[in-house]
Formats: C-alpha cells, structure tokens, sequence
C-alpha cells in the first residue's frame, strides 16, 4: 500500500530493454493505485508512438523526441499531485538526466534484466526480427542501451517475481515520501 496522505506528485520512470518487464511491473502498480483511489496516470512508449508519435522512428532523433514528450508530459502531470508512470526504454544516459534535473519528484527505476532472458521471452517477436536483421536500431541488438549508473530502484526480473518486484518498489516510495514530510 502506498502511504501518501498529501497526495505528492511524482514521477516513476521505468527504463530497461525490451522486454525487461517495465509495463508489466507499471500497470500491476497503477493496479494497486487504482484501487488506493491514488491519481495516477500511464505513459506507455508503445501507446504514445502508436496514438501520438506514429511519424517518429527508431534512430537517435526520433527516440529522443519521444522520450522528451514523455518527460514534458510527465511533469506537467506530476505537479498537479499525479503519480505518472512511464515505461520506455529509454535508452540514453544523458537524456534521462536531463529530464531528471527537471522534474521534482523522480524516481528512477531500472528494469534490469539480461538480454538472453529478454531474447528467451520475445513477448513482441521482435527479438528474432531484429537478430535476422529485419529490424534496424533495436536497443541491446543494433543499437545502444545505456544503463544507469545509480538508479533510485534496480531490479532484475529474471531473479525477482513480478510481486516482489512491486513491492521493492511501493517500499522504496513509502519510504521516499516520509522524508519529504
Ligand atoms: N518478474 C517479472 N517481472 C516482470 N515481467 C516478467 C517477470 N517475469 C516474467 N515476466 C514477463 O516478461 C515480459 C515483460 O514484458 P513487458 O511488456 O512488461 O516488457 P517491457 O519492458 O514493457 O518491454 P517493451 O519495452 O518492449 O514494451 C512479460 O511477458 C512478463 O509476463
Ligand atoms: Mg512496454
């Protein structure tokens, strides 16, 4: 249970590979909120490219743009007392710093689980396209993930269950919003 009697806004930032499990562990959170009656809102990288950033594409620009919507976006929504959940790989150094100066209440946490297990599970098939070549900039494959260096939160779910996975990170909150009290 998310202890929040204020109602602070804040942002969960999910970062790993594909597959990692970021949506999953996210919407079993956003579960939970919903049932606490907590504010909170999703911001889904497959759901933002597929409703919104449809025309951008996978090289370094277009990820770029489309994780910065993500960050603008999420801070607007945060500062109104909304726990905003984003899940997208995410996958350059820099620019999650960057959104991280920006925002008032961060939180990073890191999907990290290996590749193999990530290629083992190929939830999207993508796996399998991109190691035959057919598709170019697939993060871990063709093209970079640059890992943080000190996460707020790390797991690695090739180790961790799913609900242990949540739980690490409600207590991590719980405890993050009592010393902002
Ligand atoms: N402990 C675990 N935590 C999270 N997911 C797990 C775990 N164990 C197995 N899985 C499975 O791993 C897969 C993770 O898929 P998910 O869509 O959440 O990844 P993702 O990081 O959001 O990938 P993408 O960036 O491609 O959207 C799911 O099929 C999920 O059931
Ligand atoms: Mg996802």
């Amino acid at each position: 249970m998310l202890n929040n009697p204020k109602n602070q806004g804040m942002v969960l930032w999910f970062t790993g590979l594909s597959g990692a499990g970021k949506t999953t562990i996210a919407n079993k959170i956003a579960k939970i909120l919903s049932e606490e009656g907590s504010k909170y809102e999703l911001i889904d990288g497959d759901v933002l490219r597929e409703q919104l950033n449809w025309d951008l594409g996978f090289d370094e620009d277009g990820r770029k743009k489309n994780v910065n919507i993500a960050g603008y976006t999420a801070n607007l929504l945060s500062k109104h007392g909304v726990i905003v959940l984003v899940t997208l790989i995410s996958p350059f150094k820099e620019q999650r710093d960057r959104i991280k100066m920006s925002i008032n209440n961060f939180v990073e946490i890191y999907v990290n689980t290996p590749l193999e297990v990530c290629i083992q599970r190929d939830h999207k098939g993508l796996y399998k396209k991109a190691l035959a070549n057919e598709i170019p900039n697939f993060t871990g494959i063709s093209h970079p993930y640059e890992a943080p260096l000190k996460p707020d939160v790390e797991i690695d779910t090739s180790i961790i269950s799913i609900d242990d996975c949540v739980k690490k990170i409600i207590n991590f909150l719980n405890e993050k919003i009592a010393r902002l009290d």
